[in-house]
């Protein structure tokens, strides 16, 4: 066998970097197991298939070890030999101890030799520290490992100089240890830094060429937009530059470094912001190596968590409150030391009270707290992060007192979480509902169109009232993954309110931003996206054209400015970005740990203030500074290491969402609901209805995500369960969590959702589809066994949760006792109003809807008026909130639904209203 068949079709391997990993370590494992035959068939003489099937597979895995440290391309050269000499018991062992050190990392600890054959490959302590003798650079587990990109247009040899150099600089006492990757294009560095994500810093070089050797589709729409003639003509210095820019958009995190063979002080003043520094070619290695490492510890820091630990190891007397400081109250106890037993000393001798010694005060941090707040705000994009310490539905508030005060109208979505409502309620501003379009078949909603957003600002205009119009409010993305196009609804509404704030709840997209597919999508991105743009000549440009065609349509009709795509006014426009995360939902925090993250041009002058007297309002005097500390950590995590985990949970989800497409009995009674399952096409402008298709595996993902209104996020995989005949609240309980221990928090009536994070491994996957076949295998079995009385009992649940779903309810309106403009023909409610009269019973009632009173008061024409929320879980926000006026379908929706938990309703007295005497007393406005 000789080496041609390295050419094959290597862009179907590469083909999706999403898959990259997954398809490395199976081509490594699969590739072990063809050895083995080999050397089993090689008597029979059989091995001719075999023996190509380890070429096509070295050929693979050569191409993407290209882009990785180890095994180095002097490895995969003593591969091939050994391969084209024939010598497969030798390979096999060389393969097997490669593998080894791939699975168990031991790469990261110590340099394998894989020429040496009597190399030690157990890693016990004792050969560990015998190695780390020899090796001063690579000398603890606890000195984290990276990879360092260099992109130069080198030869063998002058690579092997240039990577000596680098390894010679290695020192005990260094932070990190690293190993060096050289690719020698643009288009290589590009698939580099998407496929390897060990690469935490990158040394852009000079001269090298544009194309890469391989033919790989994987970087198409990242290039999409560049003319590759335009590249390829660019001066060298331009090219380096260009990279940079295209780096920073696919990993900001990584640190880039430009070497340059030009004058330094002329590049140095150009606009280069991507790089860290720069250096002139003759910087000796000396001062790379420690650039290198120090902008890498730069991200590494724990401001708050380091200062924690620090002052947790200093003697204290405590003499304030907080008896269980340092573990006082429970090292001595004869009942309470199981405390300790259980989570160890050391979070007590971080529970403390004090804001000083070299902790920080959450409520005005100078020290700690505000630098890793500081740190926050460089990995999510925006200018300013808070940490919260009581969760999403507290930032939430926070934000909203903020931003609006009594009277201010808020466009918010109504199946947005209760803690807007109650927000609202809190500050007093006007809620004006904006209904999302329902996914009546899966009794779930989507998210709010575009075109309802504009129809809302536009009556507003209308009614000369949009001054008072303060903030759109939307979920983003919505608990069933649900995506919107932020910068889009940004752009649209801008430009008919061009300082509208908007507040965009991403309880649960915080890990969004380290993957280069979804970040655009990220509200944070967005806003800076935006903020660039306006302030391009390009983009004054680009308003000027639009600005004359637009005037020449019709601009007094509102359906054109319904039909246009709109542009803001770049003279006016300001970026006015709100954004909260669950931490603790999707990144490493403990519970309750959240970020508030803003992008505001007008924050220093017009919210800082009353920012700080929302966050006093709402912000515990005690901060848990557990809390704190991991929210710190999980900042410095996700700038290590988020694209890494991000992508591999992607990657798990994917493997998910392909086997239950595939399998021919899960198929039968659980349908994963695709992107064009929940969005319907008339948002979905790419038209792609699915990102997986069974021949060509995952593709298209991206196009959908670069344009649609909506895309569906395929982390989250929505299961259509209605053909097993078990509802989705029985099937969570009495299913999944009772006999397997799975545990789920979302369903609909006839759906489960199974969401997957960051700690979401193969295994646990391979757990899950396990379970799902035990139990399509039950349901398969109790139709076998049924009679022919028992499969009628069977059909009818089956019908009536595929066919009979209640039409979920749209919000139906205020009752104008609390609508203060209801001449005018605007929305909005004054909830605040309606929540407090409630609290005086003399004002409402109760009134049963399941003996059918309340619907006999609404069949003679009464108006009735609920006094208080009610929230059904799930679907888990209020179909009706106070002051709201309850219609046929809402009451219909709720004698449907089958849930056994509703908040706001009291069965046996039934809904809480108001009664017609206090609705005359209520003057409107
Ligand atoms: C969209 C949304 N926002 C906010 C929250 C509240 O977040 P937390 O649990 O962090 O308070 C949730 C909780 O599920 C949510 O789904």
């Amino acid at each position: 066998m000789t080496k041609t068949t390295r050419t094959e079709a290597p862009h179907t391997a590469l083909g999706f970097y999403h898959k990259i990993s997954h398809l490395r370590s199976d081509t490594w494992n699969a590739l072990t197991h063809d050895l083995a035959d080999v050397l089993r068939s090689e008597k029979s003489g059989r091995t001719r298939r075999l023996v190509k099937a380890i070429g096509i597979k070295l050929t693979r895995l050569e191409i993407i070890e290209d882009y990785h440290a180890f095994p180095s391309s002097e490895d995969f050269r003593h591969l091939w030999s050994l391969f084209n000499q024939r010598q497969y018991a030798q390979l096999d062992k060389v393969v097997n101890r490669l593998v080894r050190a791939l699975v168990s990392e031991s790469y990261r600890r110590r340099p394998i030799d894989l020429s040496d054959t009597d190399a030690e490959d157990i890693e016990n302590h004792d050969a560990l520290a015998r190695f780390r003798r020899g090796h001063p650079g690579f000398n603890s587990s606890a000195q984290p490992y990276f990879e360092v990109l260099l992109v130069d247009n080198l030869s063998f040899q002058e690579d092997e100089v240039v990577r000596d150099a680098f390894y010679r600089m290695r020192r005990e006492e260094d932070r990190f240890v690293y190993d060096v990757v050289t690719v020698r294009s643009f288009e290589d560095a590009l698939i580099a830094v998407l496929v390897n994500p060990n690469i935490q810093a990158c040394l852009i070089r000079y001269e090298f060429p544009y194309k890469s050797k391989y033919n790989l589709s994987a970087i198409r729409r990242t290039l999409e937009g560049l003319s590759e003639t335009d590249l390829e003509n660019q001066s060298a210095s331009e090219r380096s530059i260009q990279l940079g820019a295209m780096i920073h958009q696919l990993r900001p995190e990584i640190d880039q470094f430009l070497v340059t063979n030009g004058e330094v002080e002329t590049t140095a003043s150009r606009d280069i912001d991507h790089f860290t520094r720069i250096f002139y070619r003759e910087t000796d290695y000396i001062e790379q190596h420690h650039t290198i490492l120090r902008a890498i510890d730069n991200r590494y820091r724990t401001p708050f968590f380091d200062a924690l630990r620090e002052y947790s190891r200093k003697p204290t007397g405590v003499f304030h409150a907080m008896p269980i400081s340092r573990g006082k109250s429970i090292t001595r106890s004869h009942w309470a030391g199981q405390m300790i037993d259980f989570y160890g000393i050391n979070i007590f001798l971080a529970e403390t009270s004090a804001t000083s010694g070299g902790l920080d005060s959450l409520l005005q941090p100078y020290g700690p707290i505000k630098k890793a707040q500081e740190y926050a705000a460089r990995a999510f994009g925006s200018r300013e992060s808070f940490f919260v310490t009581n969760g999403t539905s507290t930032a939430n508030k926070i934000v909203v007192q903020a931003l609006v005060k009594p009277g201010d109208v808020v466009l918010v979505d109504r199946d947005c979480h209760k803690s807007h409502h109650y927000g609202l309620v809190l500050t007093g501003a006007y809620a004006s509902y904006l209904d999302s379009y329902p996914l009546n078949d899966y009794s779930m909603y989507g998210a709010v169109p575009l075109k309802t957003i504009k129809r809302t600002l536009l009556e507003y205009k209308r009614a000369g009232r949009l001054d008072e119009v303060k903030m759109l409010l939307l979920t983003n993305c919505t608990f069933d993954g649900v995506v919107y196009d932020t910068r889009r609804v940004m752009e649209e509404c801008l430009a008919i309110k061009p300082d509208l704030m908007f507040l965009w709840d991403e309880a649960w997209f915080a890990f969004a931003t380290f993957n280069p597919t979804y970040r655009p999508r990220t509200a944070m991105n967005a806003a800076g996206t935006l903020r660039d743009r306006y302030r391009s000549p390009a983009y004054r440009r680009e308003y000027a054209a639009w600005k004359a065609r637009f005037d020449a349509l019709d601009p007094d009709d509102e359906a054109t400015w319904l039909e246009q795509r709109l542009l803001p006014d770049p003279d006016h426009v300001r970026i006015r970005v709100y954004a909260t995360h669950s931490t603790h939902k999707t990144l490493t925090s403990l519970r309750q740990g959240s970020m508030i993250h803003i992008y505001d041009q007008d924050f220093r002058q017009k919210v800082e203030a009353t920012f700080h007297e929302a966050y006093m309002t709402h912000t515990s005097t005690s901060p848990n500074y557990q809390i704190l500390a991991s929210l710190d950590v999980g900042r410095m995590q996700a700038e290590m290491e988020g694209f890494e985990l991000v992508n591999s949970q992607i990657e798990t989800a994917l493997s998910l969402r392909e086997q239950l497409y595939n399998h021919p009995l899960l198929k039968k009674y659980f349908q994963v609901l695709k992107n064009g399952d929940m969005i319907p096409a008339e948002y979905r402008q790419s038209g792609v209805e699915t990102f997986y298709d069974r021949h060509r595996g995952w593709h298209q993902m991206e196009e959908a995500w670069a344009q649609d209104e909506f895309v569906v996020d395929p982390t989250r995989v929505t299961i259509a369960i209605g053909n097993t005949g078990v509802d989705g609240d029985q099937f969570r309980t009495d299913y999944l969590m009772n006999q397997f221990g799975i545990q789920i928090n979302k369903t609909s009536r006839n759906t489960v959702l199974f969401m997957t994070n960051i700690g979401t491994s193969r295994s646990s996957i391979a757990y899950l589809i396990d379970v799902l076949i035990r139990l399509a295998k039950d349901f398969e079995r109790r139709w076998e066994d049924s009679g022919r009385s028992e499969r009628k009992v069977i059909e009818h649940r089956i019908h009536s949760l595929t066919r009979e779903l209640p039409p979920l309810p749209d919000f139906s309106h205020f009752h104008d006792a609390f609508r203060p403009s209801a001449g005018d023909g605007t929305p909005e409610g004054d909830i605040r109003r309606a929540y407090f009269l409630s609290y005086d019973d003399s004002n409402t009632d109760y009134l049963r809807f399941d003996n059918g009173a309340l619907q006999r008061e609404l069949e003679e024409g009464r108006e009735v008026v609920s006094a208080s929320f009610v929230i059904p879980y799930p679907p888990g926000f209020p179909v009706l909130v106070p002051g709201q006026v309850i219609s046929r379908e809402i009451i219909d929706f709720l004698q449907a639904l089958d849930v056994k938990e509703v908040h706001g309703y009291r069965p046996e007295l039934g809904l809480l209203i108001f009664n017609e005497q206090a609705l005359a007393r209520t003057p409107n406005h």
